[in-house]
């Protein structure tokens, strides 16, 4: 333990001051409301910074989004076509994209508009996706999308952005067509190490709040288990993602996850 303390610290040196001074300035600019400014920069750093991440666990999402290929629609059009209408919130740069089924019909909510010229870059890679809406929004007030209207919601570490995670999870519940799912792949709150969470508390008060406007401790897993909207069933594991060596090892942080599929 006291080893991969030592290694954490050591590989957080070299970074302390540009985090440390970073925050500072968003704290500064989001009391005077220059708010534009930390999602135009978050949409700038976020694709080179978590394809690492991304490229690390692509096989364990593809599995995890694997079933998404035997859904059938609740839309007699689409079912006909062999197609399902599917709405991502949070895209960011659209990671996603390569675990969609062919001919999948997607929408997206995403609050950030300076990630739409990356989601769309990403879009044109995968031409079997058929792209529907990409609105500017967010996940907690849908009004874009209609009651009962989607096959498959999902959301990949997004819930420790939102502001309010109930009223996140009641909207893809109410978009959700009857026996549709909700496939969901989250960071969450340490579980197992008291000093990580207290590290965790720390970041999110600091870094994470000014800069990645993102929680750590965020509980969503519990959020989802206690099904105050009422899906009919919740599957859900919690797991670690690996850590790398170097500075890798700062993953610690956000290592805690859970995903799991609810459906309708
Ligand atoms: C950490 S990024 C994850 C991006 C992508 N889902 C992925 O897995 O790479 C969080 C994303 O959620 C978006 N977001 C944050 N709060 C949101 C909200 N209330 N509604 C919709 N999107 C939101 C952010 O703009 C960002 O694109």
């Amino acid at each position: 333990m006291s080893n991969l303390i030592t290694a954490i610290l050591h590989a957080l040196q070299p970074w302390t001051y540009h985090l440390l001074f970073g925050s500072i300035l968003f704290f500064i600019l989001h009391k005077y409301g220059v708010s534009h400014i930390q999602p135009w920069f978050f949409a700038k750093i976020y694709n080179p910074w978590l394809t690492i991440y991304h490229v690390k666990l692509r096989s364990m999402k593809q599995k995890h989004f694997d079933s998404m290929k035997n859904h059938v629609s609740a839309d007699p059009i689409l079912r006909k076509k062999g197609a399902i209408r599917i709405l991502e919130i949070g895209p960011g740069p659209g990671f996603n994209f390569e675990f969609y089924p062919a001919k999948s019909e997607l929408t997206v909510v995403e609050v950030n508009p300076f990630f739409e010229e990356q989601f769309f870059k990403k879009q044109a890679e995968h031409p079997h996706i058929k792209m529907d809406r990409f609105v500017v929004g967010f996940a907690e007030d849908m009004k874009d999308v209609p009651d009962n209207s989607v096959d498959i919601v999902v959301s990949t570490m997004v819930l420790c952005s939102v502001r309010s995670i109930d009223k996140a999870l009641q909207e893809v519940y109410r978009v959700l067509a009857p026996g549709g799912k909700y496939y969901y792949w989250e960071h969450i709150r340490e579980y197992q190490y008291s000093w990580v969470l207290f590290f965790q508390h720390l970041l999110s008060l600091t870094i994470h709040r000014y800069l990645f406007r993102c929680s750590l401790t965020n509980r969503s897993d519990e959020l989802i288990k206690a099904n105050k909207c009422g899906f009919s069933n919740v599957e859900q594991q919690r797991f670690r993602t690996p850590l790398g060596p170097g500075i890798d090892k700062l993953a610690i942080f956000h290592s805690a996850h859970a995903k799991g599929i609810a459906t309708k």
